[in-house]
């Protein structure tokens, strides 16, 4: 923090929910401005190294379960996975955090194949991660269900917080990590370029077929399912332990702050765990625009907006 503290205080800020700085195109959590500046700068990866990307609210917590599920899930008995006891934020470190804190020698000491998370855009990432260094995954989510997620979640912080505010923040795109397209759009695109490096999810297809998306993932990994796992079944005890029915339920998400957001409550991070809540929250108008902007900054790439 006081080693960027002079850089950070020159960039533009806008005051709102977590108040943000404009950095290279983004608008980034004052908070964790000095953070992803120090993992930019900073942060040589390992080759085996997976970094787990997703914009805020889009499936972070789902996809670091997934992750450390398939790359741990022959390490421990069964019946006794660290998942069953453990907030998924609390198994794999969040960039940000390390960084903010000035603990990056935490992640020098973890053992490989390390796993590490953040939600720093694609242009900001280390240039050894760009380069092909490690490997990426990426999860997206309907921006609608973005919105609506995010406006629980910081209410917490918040709990004055306006929708209306914050829906106006998402599509003027100075929402914390945002333009949210521009976010998508760089592992969008990244990974139609280099799909041996970069992996790309949507929340909504772990939805409909978490079981497909979990052996995509873990190929991509270089964890194949062997047919011996599969016939034991290993795909859907995978999908199973990472459950949000399961995972709500743990006591362990109950029960105190997991390191992330100012320490977040931990049963913050599972709310409803459904696509489509938006229509709870937002009028017919409000949707159309939300859909229109994205469909406008996503046309032409492919990427379609569920
Ligand atoms: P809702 O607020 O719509 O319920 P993130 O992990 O990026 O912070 O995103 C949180 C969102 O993912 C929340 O969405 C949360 O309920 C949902 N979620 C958390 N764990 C999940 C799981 N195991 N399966 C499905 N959704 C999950």
């Amino acid at each position: 923090k006081e080693e960027f503290g002079d850089l950070v205080a020159a960039l533009p800020r806008k005051e709102q929910f977590l108040d943000g700085r404009f950095y290279q195109g983004f608008w980034l959590p004052e908070h964790y401005t000095p953070g992803v500046i120090a993992f930019q700068r900073r942060f040589t990866p390992r080759p085996d190294d997976m970094v787990l990307v997703s914009y805020p609210k889009c499936g972070t917590t789902w996809l670091k379960a997934l992750a450390f599920a398939v790359m741990t899930r022959a390490a421990y008995p069964a019946g006794d996975h660290p998942l069953l006891r453990l907030n998924p934020h609390d198994c794999i470190p969040f960039v940000e955090d390390v960084f903010t804190d000035g603990h990056e020698a935490k992640l020098d000491r973890l053992p490989s194949p390390r796993l590490i998370n953040t939600h720093t855009p694609y242009p900001l990432l280390p240039e050894g991660v760009t380069g092909g260094g490690c490997k990426v995954v990426y999860i997206c989510r309907d921006p609608k269900d973005m919105v609506v997620s995010l406006y629980h979640f910081l209410r917490r912080l918040q709990p004055d917080l306006s929708f209306a505010d914050m829906f106006d923040s998402v599509t003027d795109g100075t929402v914390p990590y945002g333009p949210m397209w521009d976010h998508v759009l760089g592992y969008w695109h990244a990974s139609l370029a280099h799909p041996d490096r970069v992996f790309f999810l949507k929340y909504e297809d772990l939805l409909q077929d978490a079981g497909e998306h979990v052996r995509a993932l873990a190929e991509f990994m270089g964890r194949p399912f062997s047919p011996a796992e599969e016939a034991a079944g290993a795909v859907a005890s995978v999908v199973e332990l990472c459950s949000f029915d399961k995972m709500k339920d743990l006591e362990a998400n109950k029960r105190g702050t997991a390191g992330t957001y100012k320490s977040m409550p931990r049963d913050a991070f599972f709310r409803k765990g459904v696509a489509g809540d938006w229509v709870s929250h937002m009028s017919p108008e409000m949707a159309a625009r939300l859909d229109d902007i994205f469909r406008d900054k996503f046309g032409g790439t492919g990427l379609t907006i569920p």
